[in-house]
């Protein structure tokens, strides 16, 4: 694929644009270029068979496809191959580490760290586990910025701490956190402390690098990335992959089954049981391939300078109060009304071809700490532009103008 010179061109590559629309809910999942669309249609209609089963040319094709992408996953985030496994998406991604990792290294009296501001994903599976096992967990506050309250954060590093995790970019406030410097922090403060990241914002607006970030587990979607659903991504370092047990079991992650015992396989495998998602990873390479050529640094500079727009137009609608005002963010605005509810603002958003998420976008906490039930956010893609957000603000003036 050539390299895209003008960011501005890419709309075109998306179909669902054909129909006038706003679309400004990329945050929740993101549209789908033709490229990705074809690649899978292609592999379903020509190059179809299971995977690592089948002596068979067909299936030997499909299993280099699928093997391929574990590559580019791997080079696009700066990982080793036999780091990444893929899981459904994110919510996978971190209940295996919670259901792995976390129940033979987690006991009662340890303690790990969330912050408020982490999606449900990376909760619930945390509170599971502790049901179980019995552990604290201790949570970062976010200031009224909407960054995290680094100070309190030092303060609840302990001999007990385990776990750090924490989400990279916050799909709520748009917040980027210091996640490097929390890393350094971490393992500063207490070496074995281990670091789990949720990448499922921020790789898709500039990427992620693990190197840089330090951490030793990091998740992501496919489905925000202009990929399809029902695939993501758990990198793990290798070592930490081989200690851990097997989360699911089944076919294909085995060496040898037998009523007498049976052996799992090494790496990523042990952790892929049953006939993965095999087009759905294929669809993931093509849209890893599809964003690199876009190129990450051209995605992160349109839209920072689309969010600036969308910051500064939505500032003058009266009325508006916004929630994440950090300096570092990625294309997330969140706000409430004084003049009507969230969910009668969306309808007549609808009304008018603009397309928002309206509630506590699966941030329940964060929502209780800013002492509200919910906001309607507006988020961006590689694929937005000026138009969008002039659409949005005019039916934010209709639905004052109506509601008010
Ligand atoms: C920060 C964050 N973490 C986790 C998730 C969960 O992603 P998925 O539903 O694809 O597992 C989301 C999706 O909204 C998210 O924004």
């Amino acid at each position: 694929m050539a390299a895209i010179t003008d960011i501005s061109a890419c709309r075109a590559d998306f179909p669902v644009f054909e129909d006038k629309l706003a679309y400004l809910d990329t945050a929740a999942s993101a549209q789908k270029p033709l490229i990705v669309i074809d690649k899978m249609r292609d592999v379903m209609s020509h190059h179809y068979a299971n995977i690592h089963r089948g002596l068979y040319k067909l299936s030997q094709v499909a299993t280099q496809e699928y093997e391929a992408v574990r590559g580019k996953v791997a080079e696009f985030i700066n990982a080793a191959e036999n780091e990444v496994v893929f899981t459904r998406n994110t919510t996978e991604a971190i209940n295996l580490v919670a259901a792995s990792w976390g129940s033979t290294n987690l006991k009662a009296g340890d303690e790990i760290i969330l912050t408020a501001m982490e999606h449900h994903a990376n909760i619930v599976p945390w509170q599971l586990l502790q049901e179980r096992v019995g552990f604290s967990i201790k949570v970062v506050p976010v200031l009224k910025d909407g960054t995290l309250d680094f100070e309190a954060f030092q303060n609840l590093l302990s001999d007990k701490t385990k776990l750090l995790a924490v989400t990279h970019a916050s799909n709520t406030l748009g917040t980027v956190n210091p996640v490097s410097r929390m890393v350094k922090t971490a393992k500063a403060f207490k070496a074995d402390i281990r670091i789990l990241v949720d990448a499922s914002q921020s790789v898709v607006h500039g990427g992620v690098d693990v190197k840089e970030l330090g951490c030793d587990f990091l998740a992501f979607t496919g489905h925000k990335l202009y990929g399809p659903t029902g695939v993501g991504v758990l990198w793990a370092r290798a070592e930490l992959l081989e200690a851990m047990p097997p989360y699911q079991g089944g076919g294909d992650m085995i060496e040898s089954v037998s009523f007498k015992g049976t052996t799992y396989k090494s790496g990523p495998s042990k952790f892929e049981a049953g006939t993965p998602a095999i087009v759905e990873v294929i669809g993931l390479g093509a849209a890893i391939d599809y964003v690199r050529t876009a190129g990450q640094a051209n995605i992160a500079a349109h839209e920072k300078q689309l969010l600036d727009y969308m910051a500064g137009a939505l500032g003058r609608v009266d009325g508006l109060r916004f929630y994440g005002t950090a300096q570092e963010k990625v294309g997330i605005v969140s706000f409430t009304a004084d003049w009507a509810s969230n969910a009668d603002i969306a309808m007549v958003l609808d009304q008018s071809g603009v397309c928002v998420r309206v509630g506590h976008h699966c941030c329940m906490p964060l929502m209780e700490s800013f002492g509200i039930e919910g906001t309607v956010r507006a988020s961006i893609g590689l694929y937005s532009n000026q138009n969008d957000i002039d659409s949005l603000v005019k039916a934010l003036k209709k639905a004052k103008d109506m509601l008010s």
